[in-house]
């Protein structure tokens, strides 16, 4: 998720970019750049770093162009480097870029063959060397555009620039954001309204498949066809703060509503619903290497640990591969038997959690291969493992893992169909099946955040309780930890998860009427067992909040108040539960007043032993 700005105007454009640049580094922070006119000429100015370094940069120039395009980086291909910063230039085209281009490898030596060299490892420099070949072959700066995304496949919101036509800036939006800001005699693109607030009030709000062509003599709009096309300009009310969260009141609960998106970028260019099998252009393992491993180890912290526990299930049900999952600081400490037949795959959003990174080096000292899964490009960990492949949600600011906690166990899926598939435990038709299924998961999570309104009902009713009791089973029993720790790190309400089957080994003594029991109960093997659980608990009085499947008809009169998640395959339910769980927990804590963004003690990385 990265930020792009486009400006066409009277102000100085240097400045006004950086502004709106400054106002979108929440979208994304390890490379920032400009371009903008200068003596009819593109000048691009980019460097890897904070917006900061930019800004030392450039002070002190002056551009006497009147347009321009800036854009800040979170990186998804390439590395954080100056090479892979927007702005990227071919020939007399500059574009910055917010979304993944999946076809960018063949499109790349496609232009190769025709004599492009390329600057950067990055997808989105095809972009410019596309368009900019198509004008070499005649056509018109718009009729290059239309041809280039023609051949483009991925998301994409661009801000373009052409050396040929100094007053004109082009944006174009398919998935990723992009809105167009329109003041007196200037307008704006951005991938999001903070970067236009302070200067207008007037938006038009881009939808998929469409183009802005923004001159100094005004703005048309465009569809992929090239027909011009109506669009309504809106007012909004918003202060700058709510619209940096997107209208909601925290991070936390922005990014919860992001999950869909988040899973999708995750998913892109990684399932292959022909071949039933799903592939990583980051790991260059092939059948031989996955059959080396005897035993692999999970190693995270937190709610990645979590992620971990469901991936343990994930990876042994679909490859028959032993898994141990286990905490990074109980790990490290424990001698722990590895070796080159062990893959130690480390688990961490930031990348940076210190005893994740101390296990992972641990393995590599006795000669284990490692695979870091992060969210963070470049990180330590991913710096230290041999392999890492990238869940793509983009920067998380909220302190409670959400979006990344979903797109961990979306690579924990895509891996362990893949390990299936490749020592033959899982068919084609197997592995189709349960792609088929995948790809419905982000529409099904839309799904469930439409019913948050009866979520946040149920947190109300419950808002008094001082402990929960959180139950799940199998695959499902990692998302009752997970339940627990949001609910107890943002509202600080005592919560704990237990494996449903082990209630009646202790935690029954607890229950009465004042602690509510959170149980997972989705279709699955162990669901009457499950049932019987909330017999257990409603024998004794317990209040009891079940979380069951869309199709289930015999749960609603056994329990006190029902979430419903839409029918899925069992290994993918944990994905679709972690909503409702989330949603749950931030209700409670936003009634009761907590920091949600940052609850009291915590840390968003936690980069200490
Ligand atoms: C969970 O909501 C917390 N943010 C915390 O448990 C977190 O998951 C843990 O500190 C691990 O962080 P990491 O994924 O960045 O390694």
């Amino acid at each position: 998720m990265c930020g792009i700005v486009g400006y066409v105007g009277p102000r100085n454009t240097a400045e006004v970019l950086l502004d709106g640049l400054k106002r979108l580094e929440y979208r994304g922070y390890d490379s920032a750049g400009i371009a903008v006119f200068h003596q009819g000429k593109i000048e691009i100015r980019r460097n890897e770093g904070k917006l900061t370094k930019l800004e030392e940069r450039i002070r002190g120039e002056n551009f006497d162009g009147e347009v321009g395009i800036g854009h800040t980086r979170w990186a998804t291909h390439g590395r954080p480097s100056d090479e892979n910063a927007h702005p990227h230039k071919a020939g007399r085209i500059a574009v910055v870029h917010n979304g993944i281009i999946e076809n960018y490898l063949p499109l790349r030596e496609f232009l190769k063959k025709r004599g492009r060299r390329f600057t950067s490892e990055t997808d989105t420099e095809v972009i410019s060397h596309l368009i900019d070949e198509f004008i070499r072959e005649g056509a018109s700066l718009f009729d290059a555009v239309l041809l280039a995304l023609d051949k483009i496949q991925g998301s994409y919101a661009l801000g373009i620039l052409f050396e040929g036509e100094r007053d004109c800036l082009i944006g174009v939006k398919k998935e990723s954001p992009l809105v167009v800001g329109i003041g007196e005699g200037e307008y704006f693109i951005a991938s999001d309204i903070p970067a236009i607030l302070p200067y207008t009030r007037t938006f038009v709000f881009m939808d998929d498949g469409e183009l802005v062509l923004i001159s100094r003599k005004g703005i048309r709009f465009f569809n992929v066809r090239g027909e011009a096309i109506p669009k309504e300009p809106k007012r909004v009310d918003w202060t700058p703060v709510m619209a940096e969260k997107g209208g909601f009141k925290h991070f936390m609960l922005k990014e919860i509503f992001e999950q869909p998106r988040a899973v999708i970028d995750t998913l892109r260019g990684r399932a292959s619903e022909e071949k039933g099998d799903t592939l990583f252009e980051e790991l260059s393992w092939d059948d031989s290497d996955l059959k080396r491993f005897r035993r692999i180890s999970l190693i995270a912290c937190g709610t990645s640990y979590h992620a971990a526990l469901v991936g343990k299930f994930l990876i042994e049900g679909f490859s028959r591969i032993p898994v141990e999952a286990d905490i990074g600081s109980e790990f490290r400490y424990r001698n722990p038997i590895l070796g080159e037949d062990n893959l130690l795959i480390a688990i961490s959003q930031s990348g940076e959690t210190a005893d994740t990174l101390a296990a992972l080096r641990e393995g590599k000292r006795k000669g284990s291969p490692t695979l870091a899964i992060c969210n963070v490009v470049e990180s330590s960990l991913a710096r230290d493992s041999d392999h890492v492949i990238y869940t793509r949600a983009g920067p998380e600011i909220g302190v409670a893992s959400t979006k990344t906690f979903v797109t961990q166990l979306v690579i924990l899926f895509l891996l362990s169909l893949r390990m299936g598939r490749s020592l033959g435990h899982l068919s084609q038709e197997e592995g189709r099946s349960l792609i088929q299924k995948l790809i419905r998961v982000p529409h099904q999570m839309e799904e469930i955040l439409k019913a948050s309104p009866k979520i946040a009902e149920i947190a109300q009713k419950y808002l008094e309780a001082k402990d929960f009791l959180y139950l799940g089973r199998g695959i499902n029993f990692p998302l009752a930890l997970e339940g627990a720790l949001k609910l107890k790190e943002i509202s600080y309400i005592h919560a704990e998860g237990y494996p449903a089957g082990e209630m009646k080994h202790g935690p029954i003594a607890l229950i009465d009427r004042e602690m509510p029991v959170v149980v997972i109960a989705t279709q699955n093997e162990v669901y009457d067992k499950v049932l019987s659980n909330i017999e257990e608990v409603k024998a004794r009085g317990g209040k009891v909040i079940a979380l069951a499947s869309q199709s289930d008809r015999t749960i609603s009169k056994k329990v006190d108040d029902l979430i419903l998640i839409p029918d899925t395959h069992p290994t993918l339910a944990p994905i679709l539960l972690a909503i409702p769980l989330q949603l749950l927990a931030y209700y409670m804590a936003d009634l009761k007043g907590t920091d949600v963004d940052q609850p009291r003690n915590l840390a968003k990385s936690v980069t200490v032993e």
